[in-house]
């Protein structure tokens, strides 16, 4: 999809993706969040952007684990999906954890990010590589803004490798997914329609692997979390 159509989805199901992300996943959103964090090995004083933030759910994930000397920056091209994670910020001097204060987020759009080159110790997405229009263009401009021997986190569904598995969720995913999501958001596009087709014509995790060591990246690794319903990438920008 067009990146005007990306705006245009987001914009209409803002006010309703973190609920219907957490009823729709079981909450098991939150889980596979606080997993990349880890697998990305943040440390208290780490430089974190998040990009295709939304409304910074994984931006606030790395919050928490940081001290007072990181500082985090979640970036996306949609005002509404990011209005709703400002509003977190205001409210969340009341989340118990979110011990890093230095949390910011930002309009940008991923493909020509707003930051000079070596800047960042860790560049995440999570499920937002899948809608930026060129995923090599954006994960080269994530890998650009990134330290050498920075690392790249990307979250993103996949699609699980057991067959049985795979075709009672696929039910679940082409069917139920959409039409809850749908009618909870009050969508009529058909935004949560959306999700599972763009999940088929995703990479597996050996082809997004393969992308990204094409686009400099070093030792990278993925694991699949939920009986490979999403995995997490991580790979290093080369030292030189
Ligand atoms: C499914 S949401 C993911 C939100 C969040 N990262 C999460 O973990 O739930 C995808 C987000 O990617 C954003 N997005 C897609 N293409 C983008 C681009 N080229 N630049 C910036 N944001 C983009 C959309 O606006 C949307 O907010």
């Amino acid at each position: 999809m067009q990146a005007n159509g990306i705006k245009k989805l987001f914009s209409a199901i803002a006010r309703h993706y973190d609920f219907l992300n957490s009823l729709l996943s079981l909450r098991f959103d939150g889980v596979w969040r606080r997993e990349t964090v880890k697998v990305s090995c943040v440390a208290p004083t780490s430089k974190v952007l998040d990009v295709c933030t939304g409304t910074g759910e994984l931006a606030l994930a790395y919050s928490d684990k940081m001290g007072v000397e990181g500082s985090v920056i979640g970036s996306d091209f949609c005002f509404e999906m990011l209005a709703v994670g400002k509003q977190k910020l205001q409210r969340d001097s009341s989340r118990p954890a979110l011990s890093c204060r230095n949390t910011n987020f930002l309009a940008a759009d991923t493909l020509t990010l707003p930051f000079l080159d070596n800047t960042f110790d860790i560049v995440s997405v999570g499920f937002g590589i899948r809608n930026v229009a060129d995923l090599e263009m954006g994960i080269r401009e994530m890998t650009r803004v990134a330290v050498r021997g920075g690392r790249i986190a990307i979250l993103e569904f996949t699609q699980p490798v057991n067959p049985v598995f795979r075709s009672l969720y696929y039910l679940y995913f082409r069917k139920v997914l959409p039409f809850v999501g749908n009618c909870i958001s009050r969508n009529k596009d058909n935004a949560y329609g959306y999700l599972p087709r763009s999940v088929m014509q995703f990479p597996n995790c050996d082809a997004l692997k393969a992308v990204m060591e094409r686009c400099g990246l070093t030792d990278v690794q993925f694991y699949r979390k939920t009986f490979g319903i999403v995995a997490i990438h991580v790979g290093k920008k080369r030292a030189s």
